[in-house]
């Protein structure tokens, strides 16, 4: 199956009411690539969203949440580096430009597909010190100590970032680390200007507040930093330089002994042997289908792409572009478009029975065998499809998994942490190499902690591992005995750095010569829990309701996790849905997933699409955020 061709809506960022008259035979046609590029006749819909037009570039592009970031990657491709020198960059300029999530001291995974089609996915997750054990987070009644997972010395994993960007560029890049580093050395050295919302972030962090450190560099002692000042890091600058010099002094050298020693005063776990024993691990990325798309995605530990694979091969069964436009014809339909009660039912009904699967299966597979390719396969979607009601919810408590095609799950389901921050970004170069990368301190400044005199936070993400069986965390998520602590053991993630990929470009008759097909879209996001549903509905929005990457970036967010029990909806989610879906049974919650800054809002989208016809490069950089930029040429 093939995408199918819509109209563009119109460009701005609100949510527009009118009325009318939609080309509904265009709707169940077929099968054309998406016209990012080209305004689509006939579609005027009652409501749209409103977003500035994508960024546009001709050779190659770079997207990320911060736009010196962005920038320096634009830096290192014009100085002939690829898509992996240019992320490696932004992955190093994120860490000093972008402190709630950039960092050296947490990690994440980069999904790297080179223009020969070969892809590879660099796990460089943190793990449990070898100190770590199940309870650790519980006291002597069992019971979870408030913040020891997440604030302070306790909540830190070894980190995985240095190990990863290193492997990274040494691997897949070609200028080698000085040169890459070179854009986020001088951030760190001659500073770069606060916006007002970074200032606010900076003062507004309490866990900053709680280290003298953290306190010092990022709240300036309590005469915290203001709009347009220059925040300068010398102590990060040092840093960074040895690290460019030799990255292996992070793990095994001098820096490993100084950052093991500064978190062990403090009363954390992680020693310099744990540090020494960090691998990044080259993983085979998952690979699915989508409408005739190849979906390249995250493999396990994260639950990224199983999660996204489950749900797209579900909804791969249902016209979903008629689903959009089924209400056209009814006289009370309130509006129509990317956000209709049919079509939000469908895919929540997927989110709902794939997250049920994400709670039950899934941890590390170093340690924990996963029947990954049962979950992912299409015939249990579609017998996961048979149980979707026509309008009705189906109560998540009632949910039965269809008989035949998994194991047991390991005992137990167990509820995790959530967290507040993380970023993606996405390259694509002037070759067709492309990478997608989300990375983390899990909670926004991570555990609160600087690393002694070395001037980068460290992570909280112990906090992702279950700490005990049944007691909520603050977004209520459900998992298994699979994502027990254990030393050495990589906590489940939801990042979800993916791909799409065209097919393959094949000559008529009986040749071997096809050529790999090129990349349609290159994407990922922030927003725990949410993560992944955040993928599938920008995925969603553009091959099924032909949105421009700008606008599916900035439509409006929904989300259901299994349990609770509850649709959950951005701010500006249309009213009008909310009413018919609860009318149809569901619990819908708005604005309940909240940013701290931001009430109601979630995620990031950080986007690129290559047009396939023109070969044009469009950017995205998510709207619910201000310092952004999609920088390309
Ligand atoms: O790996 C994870 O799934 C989490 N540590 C990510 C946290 C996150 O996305 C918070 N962002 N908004």
């Amino acid at each position: 199956m093939h995408p199918r061709r819509r109209a563009n809506p119109h460009p701005s960022l609100r949510l527009i009411a009118g009325c009318i008259a939609v080309a509904l035979a265009s709707a169940s046609t077929a099968a054309q690539t998406p016209a990012q590029e080209t305004p689509q006749p006939s579609r005027t819909a009652p409501y749209t969203i409103v977003s500035p037009p994508p960024t546009r570039a001709q050779h190659a592009m770079v997207v990320s949440v911060h736009h010196d970031a962005s920038d320096a990657g634009i830096e290192i491709l014009k100085a002939g580096g690829n898509a992996v020198d240019a992320a490696v960059a932004v992955g190093f300029a994120l860490a000093v430009v972008f402190p709630q999530a950039g960092n050296l001291g947490g990690g994440g995974f980069m999904l790297v597909r080179m223009h020969t089609g070969a892809a590879h996915f660099i796990d460089y997750r943190e793990q449990a010190p070898a100190a770590a054990t199940a309870a650790m987070y519980l006291d002597a009644h069992g019971n979870v100590v408030p913040d020891a997972s997440t604030l302070g010395y306790k909540a830190i994993g070894v980190p995985g970032t240095v190990a990863g960007l290193a492997y990274a560029e040494k691997t897949y890049g070609r200028l080698g680390l000085a040169r890459v580093m070179a854009p986020a050395i001088r951030l760190a050295t001659e500073g770069y200007i606060l916006s007002d919302e970074e200032a606010t972030d900076l003062a507004a962090a309490r866990n900053l507040a709680a280290f003298p450190a953290s306190r010092r560099i990022f709240q300036r002692d309590g005469n915290f930093f203001k709009s347009g000042d220059r925040f300068t890091q010398p102590e990060l600058a040092a840093t960074l330089r040895r690290i460019a010099a030799d990255p292996k002094t992070f793990y095994t050298g001098a820096m490993a002994a100084e950052l093991a020693a500064s978190v062990q005063q403090g009363g954390g776990l992680l020693t310099a042997a744990d540090l020494a024993a960090y691998q990044a691990k080259d993983r085979e990325p998952l690979l699915g289908n989508y409408r005739g798309y190849d979906i390249v995605t995250a493999p396990p530990p994260s639950a990224g792409g199983i999660v996204l694979l489950e749900i797209l091969n579900i909804l791969s069964g249902y016209d979903l572009a008629r689903a959009g436009m089924q209400n056209i014809t009814a006289p009370d339909m309130p509006l129509l478009g990317d956000r209709t009660p049919q079509q939000v039912h469908l895919i929540v009904e997927a989110f709902r029975r794939a997250y049920m699967d994400r709670a039950d299966y899934l941890g590390d597979p170093d340690f924990v065998p996963m029947p990954v390719q049962q979950l992912t396969s299409p015939a249990y979607a579609a017998a996961w499809r048979k149980s979707i009601q026509p309008v009705a919810p189906s109560p998540s408590a009632t949910l039965t998994r269809p008989a035949g095609f998994l194991p047991p799950p390991p005992s137990g389901a167990y509820l995790p942490a959530e967290s507040t921050q993380t970023t993606h970004f996405s390259v694509v170069d002037a070759e067709g190499n492309a990478v997608a990368n989300t990375y983390t301190l899990n909670n926004t400044f991570g555990s609160g902690v600087t690393a002694g005199a070395l001037g980068f936070l460290l992570n909280d993400e112990m906090d992702d591992f279950t700490a005990k069986p049944g007691v909520p965390n603050m977004y209520g998520l459900i998992q298994s005995a699979a994502n027990a602590i254990a030393p050495g053991k990589r906590p489940l993630s939801n990042m979800t750095p993916t791909i799409v990929v065209g097919p393959e470009v094949c000559p008529p008759g009986p040749s071997l010569q096809c050529k790999p097909g090129k990349p349609l879209l290159v994407l990922g996001s922030p927003g725990g829990s949410t993560i992944i549903t955040t993928v599938a509905n920008d995925i969603i929005s553009i091959l099924d309701n032909g949105l421009n990457v700008q606008q599916a970036a900035d439509a409006p967010r929904f989300h259901h996790q299994y349990l609770p029990d509850v649709l959950q909806v951005e701010k500006a989610f249309p009213l009008g849905v909310v009413e018919k879906l609860r009318a149809s049974g569901y619990t819908v919650s708005r604005a309940n997933q909240a940013d701290e800054h931001n009430p109601g809002v979630w995620g990031s989208s950080e986007m690129i699409y290559i047009d396939p016809k023109t070969g044009t490069l469009l950017g995205a950089d998510d709207q619910r955020h201000h310092f952004g930029k999609a920088a390309g040429y």
